[in-house]
């Protein structure tokens, strides 16, 4: 795994033109921000030695490296989830190679339902905790010492300080941002309205198939990790109307200056 990841990280930096500390993880309908980014370099994931082909509509699948607001990202524009197949390890190897290229700070997007009864489509949450029903974990196995601790800490896996500083981002912008705990489900068929109460019994406020393993391995590495949820639709049973992946897209669409406007303005304050 080791030299694969080396291998991938200097390809990714025979291309770079700047050396990003930030990385950015762009959701379902949220790869619009990469196209903001000035200077940038395209490197797909099929040109990356251990990437799979992504399978999903909505995601690119390639690293966009760039300034936003003139600070240097590196931006994934598309991500693997776990329900397209792939193992875990394969999922975040992205984010192992964004580590090796020299990010020191890690922002993850998604899109999300909403299970906390005050959300609404089109709401930002910002991610405070989250809980790991995936049933599977990108760091079983040997460990590689030289990657992070077998056991890692998980006591603070967003890191408070860019929990603070987005919300000072959203409220700069008069955005008013929830705040919650992301529950991470395998996917990739939404949840029955019973499994969302015992997600909302449980202490979930949101819920989606992605995000948890890139920031368990984003905390093994190291990492100072903020998430963001964009809350596209309401968790099942909640409404008397079925979900749908289309109103997942058209959500995020309509969402998606003030998204930028937030991630823009988070960029500037911590780089
Ligand atoms: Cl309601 N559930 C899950 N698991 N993922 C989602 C979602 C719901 N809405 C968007 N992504």
């Amino acid at each position: 795994m080791l030299s694969t990841i080396n291998e991938a990280a200097s390809i990714v930096q025979e291309k770079m033109t700047v050396n990003p500390k930030i990385g950015l993880i762009l959701g379902s309908g949220l790869g619009i921000l990469a196209d903001e980014l000035t200077e940038s370099v395209h490197i797909p994931y099929e040109s990356l030695p251990g990437f799979p082909t992504s399978t999903v509509k909505g995601h690119k699948g390639q690293f966009v490296i760039g300034k936003l607001e003139g600070i240097p990202v590196i931006a994934m524009q598309g991500r693997y989830h776990y329900y397209e197949g792939y193992d875990l390890k394969q999922v975040t190897l992205p984010v192992r190679v964004m580590k090796e290229i020299g990010i020191t700070t890690l922002i993850v997007t998604n899109a999300a339902g909403g299970v906390n009864l005050s959300f609404k489509p089109g709401d930002l949450m910002i991610i405070n905790d989250h809980i790991n029903m995936l049933g599977n974990n990108p760091l079983f196995g040997p460990n590689d010492d030289t990657l992070g601790d077998r056991f890692p800490d998980m006591s603070k896996p967003y890191h408070p300080a860019l929990i603070e500083a987005a919300k000072q981002a959203a409220n700069d912008i008069g955005l008013s941002i929830q705040e919650g705990v992301y529950f991470a489900t395998p996917g990739p068929n939404y949840e029955t309205p019973a499994e969302v109460r015992m997600i909302r019994t449980l202490g979930g406020d949101a819920v989606g198939m992605s995000t948890v393993p890139e920031v368990i391995v984003a905390n093994h590495a190291k990492l100072s990790v903020l998430g963001i949820s964009c809350i596209t639709n309401a968790g099942s049973g909640i409404l008397d109307q079925p979900l749908s992946h289309q109103e997942v897209i058209e959500i995020t669409e309509q969402i998606k200056d003030q998204f930028v406007k937030l991630i823009k303005g988070i960029v500037k304050k911590i780089g």
